[in-house]
């Protein structure tokens, strides 16, 4: 494969070790824009992109503000709450309703799975997931991946742990297709009744106790218990949880002294990680959240590429 052709980007499932690697290493090349005074570069002038957050979102809608900015794009912000959405329009109308406006990319995040994909179907513009429902949050799964990549300078071979809420989880569907298709080992690891049956066939290994997994683990991923997902009572208390899957200093005696402790936020602290692991020496959950206006630089760039609606920056670096 030569390059990206793409029109969307709506999961980490259906992409191949060469497309991820290509994102990896676009998004290498981005990194320094944000290094300079003046943060931009004229790839998407004149494009549109549409930001569609119809739930709520800090880290991701605002790096894809900030991506969108830094290529030179301009930008429209559609607020749930002041759109005709709650007037009763759907979301198809919507969509159409941006593709009349000769919107070019619209970045879509929704509580039900399988949202980005039905409006990718039916409209012209390119879609990028932003997260649907307990489905794939491919952008974050790509922070992730270039994160390990700048902290371990690889990640074939490497031991990752997933820990937490993986029923519910976007984040942990796509750092397990992620991370598989370039030669990690997974674990994931929680309470029985938030593993998902048949999550080895995805390429993780399952752990019911943290102190197995832990002592190999390079990376470690805790997720947040998504608590606005959860329909019935799945752990028995929140002291509990956090006795058993909180990471702490204490838990953190059994690990590798260069285990890099990840999140994609928002931490639940105190419940998923004490502050002292999330502030600490270990975690590099500030630099995911850098490292996420890169890769939503890449993300646009490429998928505005493959539409022919781009200028040229910079050339690809790798690893
Ligand atoms: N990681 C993540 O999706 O965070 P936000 O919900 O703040 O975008």
């Amino acid at each position: 494969m030569s390059g990206w052709t793409r029109k969307d980007l709506l999961g980490l499932e259906e992409l191949s070790r060469e497309e991820l690697t290509l994102l990896l290493d676009q998004a290498k090349a981005f990194q320094e824009v944000s290094l300079r005074p003046i943060k931009k570069v004229p790839a998407l002038r004149g494009r549109t992109v549409a930001l569609c957050f119809l739930e709520p979102s800090t880290r991701t809608r605002t790096s894809f503000e900030l991506a969108a900015k830094r290529l030179s794009a301009d930008i429209l912000q559609i607020q749930p709450a002041s759109s005709s959405l709650v007037k009763g329009e759907t979301i198809l109308d919507t969509a159409r309703t941006l593709e009349a406006m000769r919107v070019e990319i619209v970045v879509l995040r929704h509580n039900v799975s399988g949202v980005p994909a039905m409006v990718a179907r039916a409209i012209g513009p390119s879609v990028i997931n932003a997260g649907d429902g307990s489905h794939e949050h491919p952008t974050q799964g790509l922070v992730d991946l270039f994160t390990i990549l700048e902290k371990k300078g690889r990640i074939a071979g490497l031991n990752v742990l997933i820990v937490g809420d993986i029923l519910h989880s976007r984040v942990a569907r796509s750092n397990l297709w992620g991370l598989s298709k370039l030669g990690a080992r997974v674990t994931v690891c929680g309470p029985p009744t938030l593993i998902p049956q048949g999550i080895e066939s995805l390429g993780a290994e399952v752990s019911y106790r943290l102190e197995e997994p832990l002592p190999k683990a390079d990376v470690l991923i805790a997720l947040r218990l998504q608590l606005e997902r959860q329909k019935e009572q799945y752990i028995p208390s929140f002291r509990e949880y956090s006795r058993l899957y909180g990471i702490d200093r204490e838990k953190l005696k059994g690990a590798k002294p260069d285990l890099i402790v990840m999140h994609p936020g928002p931490v639940n602290r105190g419940l998923e990680l004490s502050p002292e692991v999330a502030d600490g020496p270990n975690s590099v959950i500030l630099e995911q959240v850098t490292n996420g206006i890169a890769v939503r630089m890449a993300v646009l760039y490429l998928v505005a590429g493959a539409r022919g609606e781009r200028g040229s920056v910079c050339g690809r670096m790798s690893w």
